[in-house]
Order: structure tokens, then C-alpha cells, then sequence
């Protein structure tokens, strides 16, 4: 190890040497919060948790995204290989302190008002959503085409199935299809829509504890929840579970965008879509490999912010 790297390593310890901070980057690690809700959360004085946010800012530790007058602070993506390596062992040590677990009990109101607003949204627009979907993204979240590559032996979970639109497409191509949906409203709807599909099964479950066998699928897809998704690195590590080796997950989810404000408030959305580097470093914390993001083209009829697709292996 040369000099400048020894230093950047003790420079990266010394941020971590301090509770407070470490206190911060526990909660930013996989979800996001901002000045206010961490200073409940903490219960320290914002001039504290504002001076070690911008440290922790300053030496790459943490980003902010600002959302109408809001800034929204996560974990940074961009941690090099062994700064995320130390951050492991240094959570891995606190996480089960009583400390950390009454922040983590603090946080999960905080948690669970974000989940409640998309709830809220589904279980009254299921009848809409085909509609909003087909306006707002317009014919590329079918897949069209892309079916075909699905292999005829594979068992295909459709993770946040909605209204199974998706699940119907893709069940004449699979052995057999899984939706998983934690609304009763959207299921409803898909169990009308698959009445005809005897291999096509609705269970009604969450996606961070999915009602799935260990290594029951082999091909995992989200499409359009990832950004309902609080923890979105926890619900990867549990799809991770459900799917055979070598088995693949896809995404289908927006690019970040900068309507956030406007998607929270009127359909519960949790986070103003994604970036590769944000999805790529959930994905290889929690082990999936041959990770993969494409833009999509636009489709002109949509109103809706772009999307990707990005696939990966167990
Ligand atoms: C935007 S809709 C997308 C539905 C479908 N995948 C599609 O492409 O039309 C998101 C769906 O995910 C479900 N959902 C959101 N968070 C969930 C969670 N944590 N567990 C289970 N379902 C969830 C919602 O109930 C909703 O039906």
C-alpha cells in the first residue's frame, strides 16, 4: 500500500470514528432521510446532524438530492470497493447495539408513512392503473418482442404484479408464472385478468418478505416498484433468495427524474426513479453478477419519465 492510499484509508476511519456519524450512515444505508426527519430519528440538534452530514458529504460518504425545497440524503453509490468493505464491518459491528436498534425503531414511522401513501394510492386506483400505465409509459413496459426470450422450463415471478398485465403477457411464454402483490385491490383485478391462465398463480405478499420458496424462480421481474420500494437493497437480497442459481432478475423502472415532488405526492412514489450507479451497487451488495442497464427508447406517446430495463444474475 502506498502512502496516498494508507492516508485516504485512516482519512475514511476517522470519519467513522465518530458515533454520531456512523449513527447517520446506518440509516442512509438503504434508505433516504433528510435533515429533519434524522434529527427525530437521532434526537440531536440540526446544527449537529447538519455539520456531520457535511463531512460525511465533503469525503464522498453521502449524497443529497434536492426535491422541491427538501434535500434528501442516501449512502453514496460511488463508494470504492474497500470504503464500502470497511462500512460492512464497521455495521456489521454496531447494527445489533441498542443504539442503532432504537434509531432503526425511530426511523420505521418515518418508513412506514412512505409505504402507507403508495398503499393508499393502489388499493384506490386499481381500476385506473391500466389506464395511467398505458398514458404515463406507454407500449415499452409490455416487453413486446422480448417475451420470446423467455426459456419454456422457467418459472417466472412477477414481483408487484399490479393488476397482472405483465403476468399475462408473459405467462403463455413460461412453465409457470408467480404474481406477488400486496394490494387486494390490484390482485382483484389481475385474478379477473388470469381467470382463463391455469398457469399463472396471484399471491398476495410483500415484496421484502415475498411468499416464494428459496430458489423457486428463475426469472425475477420488477416492473415499475422498485420506486414504491423503501429499502430497495433488502428487497434485491430477498429476490436473491428466491432465485435458482443463475438465475436472472429484471428491472423495469424510471431513470431519475426530476418530477419527484409531484409523483410523491399524487401516487406515493418513494424515490424520483433511479441511476445505474445507484441500482449497480444495490445489485453487487447483495451478490447478483453480469450486471446490465439500458436505456430505453421513448415511446413519443408517453408522459411519463423515461425508463430502463437493467437485468442481472444470481
Ligand atoms: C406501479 S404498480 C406496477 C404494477 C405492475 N408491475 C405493472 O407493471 O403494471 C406497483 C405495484 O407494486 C405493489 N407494491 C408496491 N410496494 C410493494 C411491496 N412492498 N410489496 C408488495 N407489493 C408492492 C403495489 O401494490 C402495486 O400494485
Amino acid at each position: 500500500m502506498n502512502n496516498a492510499d494508507s492516508s485516504s484509508i485512516l482519512e475514511r476511519l476517522s470519519a467513522l470514528s465518530d458515533e454520531t456519524r456512523t449513527r447517520i450512515l446506518a440509516l442512509l444505508d438503504g434508505s433516504e432521510f433528510t435533515v429533519s426527519e434524522l434529527c427525530a430519528v437521532l434526537q440531536t440538534p440540526q446544527p449537529t446532524v447538519s455539520r456531520h452530514l457535511k463531512m460525511l458529504a465533503l469525503e464522498g460518504w453521502v449524497q443529497a438530492r434536492t426535491e422541491g425545497r427538501k434535500r434528501h440524503y442516501h449512502l453514496s453509490p460511488q463508494l470504492d470497493d474497500s470504503t464500502r468493505s470497511l462500512w460492512r464491518i464497521v455495521h456489521n459491528e454496531v447494527s445489533e447495539s441498542s443504539l442503532y436498534r432504537a434509531d432503526a425503531e425511530r426511523a420505521q414511522p418515518v418508513l412506514d408513512e412512505r409505504r402507507m401513501r403508495a398503499t393508499a394510492f393502489f388499493s384506490e386506483s386499481a381500476a385506473e392503473w391500466d389506464r395511467a400505465r398505458a398514458e404515463l409509459f406507454g407500449s415499452a413496459t409490455g416487453l413486446g418482442p422480448l417475451l420470446g426470450l423467455i426459456d419454456p422450463t422457467w418459472v417466472v415471478g412477477d414481483l408487484g404484479c399490479g393488476t397482472g398485465a405483465l403476468t399475462a403477457r408473459v405467462t403463455p411464454f413460461a412453465r409457470r408464472t408467480i404474481g406477488v402483490d400486496r394490494s387486494a385491490a390490484m390482485l382483484s383485478t389481475a385474478q379477473a385478468r388470469l381467470s382463463e391462465m391455469d398457469t399463472a398463480e396471484l399471491r398476495c405478499g410483500e415484496l421484502e418478505s415475498l411468499p416464494i420458496e428459496d430458489e423457486e424462480l428463475d426469472l425475477a421481474i420488477l416492473a415499475l416498484v422498485l420506486h414504491y420500494i423503501v429499502d430497495p437493497r433488502a428487497v434485491l437480497s430477498e429476490v436473491m433468495r428466491t432465485l435458482a442459481p443463475g438465475g436472472r432478475v429484471l428491472v423495469l423502472d424510471m431513470r431519475r427524474h426530476d418530477r419527484g415532488v409531484t409523483f410523491s405526492k399524487n401516487m406515493g412514489h418513494v424515490w424520483p426513479g433511479f441511476d445505474f450507479e445507484q441500482l449497480e451497487a444495490w445489485l453487487t451488495d447483495v451478490r447478483f453478477s453480469s450486471i446490465r442497464f439500458q436505456a430505453l427508447t421513448p415511446d413519443p406517446d408517453a408522459s411519463g419519465p423515461l425508463l430502463f430495463l437493467a437485468s442481472a444474475r444470481a
